[in-house]
């Protein structure tokens, strides 16, 4: 998990073959079952009273084992949802990022680079960056870990240039512990859509902070579907710590994304 081991862990694998023209050009995305906004609205409307009862913005039914298709760098990517937990979807942050990544490879080259992803999830963004080539470690709550370690072997094993780990990780905890500095250092943090009402902004915060410490040469990179002022609050509260620039804007998808690096 280190960054110095890197290159013992790193198993180079061959390059898959190329995959035919017609059907890369079936388009970037593409979603078997509908795409995850369709799925929630879809989701919506059945729940019927149940919306009454939640924030408008949560999906009101968690639906059993779902699996959405993508298609990325090269390779199709299958994702398995699971039941019941924010970490069990798949949210618009994480696609518009690997929409991103996937397109600006020389603005963001993640070949051989060292990356950490907050708050993985179904883990669609750390599968995207390691077959993009990059070194990745993808970190959640311990409940989430499983379905987690599940998507990214799937989606990665003889295909990406390093196998990616996992590793729980809650927000503001025991970092100095489980990633001690210096030997924990990465090229890039990716975080997608954990910014909405929860109580673990501060922390999310510090932790951004801790893994991105001034002269680390550590690059932020945190997409959020912006619901809330709360959400641009915490994008004004990114700023007073990092030099945090607004990368791109996808109105319709009414996602932001920022690049940051600590201030000096
Ligand atoms: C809205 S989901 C986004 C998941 C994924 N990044 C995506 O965009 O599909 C938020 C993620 O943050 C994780 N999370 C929430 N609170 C956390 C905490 N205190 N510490 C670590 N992870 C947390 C959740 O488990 C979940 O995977």
């Amino acid at each position: 998990m280190q960054r110095l081991s890197r290159g013992s862990q790193s198993v180079r694998q061959e390059r898959p073959e190329k995959e035919p023209e017609d059907k890369r050009q079936d388009g970037k995305q593409k979603m078997e079952q509908g795409s995850t906004d369709e799925a929630l609205t879809e989701q919506k409307a059945m729940a019927g009273e149940a919306l009454d009862r939640r924030n408008i913005w949560e999906p009101s039914v968690y639906y059993a084992l779902g699996k959405e298709s993508f298609y990325f760098a090269g390779h199709d990517i299958s994702i398995r949802e699971s039941m019941d937990t924010y970490g069990a979807l798949i949210w618009p942050g994480a696609i518009a990022l690997c929409q991103f990544l996937e397109n600006n490879q020389q603005q963001v080259n993640l070949m051989d680079k060292a990356v950490l992803e907050l708050g993985a999830g179904t883990g669609l963004l750390s599968v995207v960056a390691s077959l993009l080539g990059a070194w990745v470690t993808a970190t959640d709550l311990p409940d989430i870990l499983s379905n987690l370690t599940f998507n990214l072997l799937r989606n990665t094993k003889g295909r990406s240039r390093y196998t990616p780990q996992v590793a729980g990780l809650t927000w503001g905890q025991d970092l100095e512990r489980d990633f001690p500095h210096p030997s924990y250092q990465y090229d890039y943090v990716l975080a997608a859509d954990v910014v909405y009402p929860h109580d673990c902004l501060e922390e999310l915060l510090e932790t951004m902070r801790y893994f991105c410490q001034p002269g680390s040469g550590t690059t932020l990179l945190w997409a959020n579907k912006i619901r809330f002022q709360s959400d641009l609050r915490f994008a004004e509260s990114l700023k007073s710590s990092f030099n945090a620039t607004l990368l791109t804007e996808l109105p319709q998808q009414e996602v932001r994304i920022y690049k940051a690096t600590a201030k000096e």
